[in-house]
C-alpha cells in the first residue's frame, strides 16, 4: 500500500444542532452542542486512516487544550503525527457548524493552521517526500498548497487537492496537481459558470473529480468517456465531512492501486455512508462497513 500525507487543517469543530438552519439575522433555539475533532486535512487523514490506508498529517495546533485533543484523535484513528507542529502561543483550529435540516453551515477560524506555512514544509519535507500521495486542501495558506504541489511535481508524486473551502486557484497550481476535486460552488469559483459542466469535465480528462452532494460525482477519464456515479439512496443525518470522506476515499483506493474510475466509484459510496451519521469523523467507515453497507460495490 502506498504511503499517503495530508498535508492541511486541524480543527475542533463547536457543532450545534437545531431544527432547521437559521436564517439571516434570526435566532432559534438549538439542541446541543458538541466538540468534535475536523478540519479538512485532518478528516481526510482520518477518512483514509479508518479505510486502512497508511497516512502521515503534516499541520500544526496550538499548544492549547483543544490541540491536544485533536492530537489524540489523531493518533486513535490511525494518522501518524509525529510531525504536526504545536506553534506556542497560538489557539487551535476551531469551526463553528450548525446541522439542521440535513443541512450546514460552517466558519472557520483558521488558529494554528495559518502557521501552515513554507518554513514549516521545509522543516519536514524529507518526511513529506517519502509519500507516495501528497493530499491538500483550501484551510492553510495557499502559498502553502502551491509550494507542496510543485514539490510533490518535481518528486514525481500524486497531488490531489480538495479546492475547499471555494476560492480561486493559479493555473500553476492546477497544472501541477495530479487530481482536482471540487464540489459544484467550487468548481464555479474556480472555472466559472459559463462552461457548460460536461465541457469543464471534458477539459480536464483524467484529472478534475466534480462531486454533486445527492446527485452524485462526475469525471472525464483520461480516454474522454463522461462518467457519472449516482449517489446511493441514503437516510441524511448530517453531510458534514462528506466531501473529506469521499477525498480521504479517492486517497486510499489510488494508495491500494485501484484505478481512477474505481476508485472515484468507491469514494461515492464512502461518502454515502458518511452522512447517514453525525459529525465529520465520526461517521467515516471502515473498507469492510463500505462493503456491506453497499453490497453493489462488489460487482
Ligand atoms: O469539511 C468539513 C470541515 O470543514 C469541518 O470538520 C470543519 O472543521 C471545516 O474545516
Amino acid at each position: 500500500m502506498a504511503l499517503i500525507a495530508v498535508v492541511g487543517s486541524i480543527n475542533m469543530d463547536l457543532v450545534v444542532t437545531a431544527d432547521r438552519l437559521p436564517n439571516k439575522g434570526e435566532t432559534i433555539t438549538g439542541k446541543d452542542l458538541q466538540y468534535l475533532p475536523g478540519g479538512k486535512g485532518a478528516n481526510q487523514a482520518v477518512a483514509a486512516a479508518k479505510l486502512g490506508a497508511d497516512v502521515q498529517m503534516f499541520g500544526c495546533v496550538g499548544d492549547d487544550d483543544l490541540g491536544k485533543r485533536l492530537l489524540e484523535n489523531l493518533a486513535d484513528a490511525g494518522v501518524e503525527t509525529t510531525h504536526i507542529r504545536t506553534v506556542p502561543g497560538v489557539t487551535s483550529g476551531t469551526a463553528l457548524i450548525t446541522v439542521g435540516s440535513g443541512d450546514n453551515t460552517i466558519v472557520v477560524i483558521p488558529g494554528a493552521n495559518a502557521y501552515v506555512d513554507r518554513e514549516y514544509i521545509d522543516s519536514i519535507k524529507d518526511e513529506l517526500l517519502r509519500a507516495d500521495i501528497i493530499m491538500l486542501q483550501h484551510e492553510i495558506p495557499q502559498e502553502t498548497n502551491e509550494y507542496v504541489a510543485e514539490l510533490g511535481e518535481k518528486h514525481g508524486k500524486i497531488v490531489i487537492l480538495d479546492p475547499g473551502p471555494a476560492r480561486p486557484i493559479s493555473e500553476a497550481l492546477l497544472s501541477r496537481v495530479s487530481y482536482l476535486t471540487p464540489n459544484e460552488h467550487e468548481a464555479a469559483v474556480i472555472f466559472g459558470t459559463e462552461k457548460d459542466p460536461e465541457e469543464l469535465l471534458k477539459g480536464y480528462p483524467g484529472k478534475l473529480i466534480i462531486s454533486q452532494g445527492d446527485k452524485g460525482v462526475s469525471l472525464c477519464t483520461a480516454d474522454g468517456e463522461l462518467l457519472h456515479f449516482p449517489a446511493a439512496d441514503v437516510e441524511v443525518v448530517d453531510t458534514t465531512g462528506a466531501g473529506d470522506t469521499m477525498s480521504g476515499a479517492l486517497g486510499f483506493m489510488l494508495a491500494r492501486g485501484s484505478s481512477l474510475v474505481e476508485a472515484v466509484r468507491f469514494a461515492n459510496y464512502a461518502a454515502a455512508f458518511s452522512v447517514e451519521r453525525y459529525g465529520a469523523q465520526t461517521g467515516m467507515p471502515a473498507y469492510d462497513e463500505v462493503l456491506s453497507r453497499f453490497p453493489e460495490l462488489r460487482n
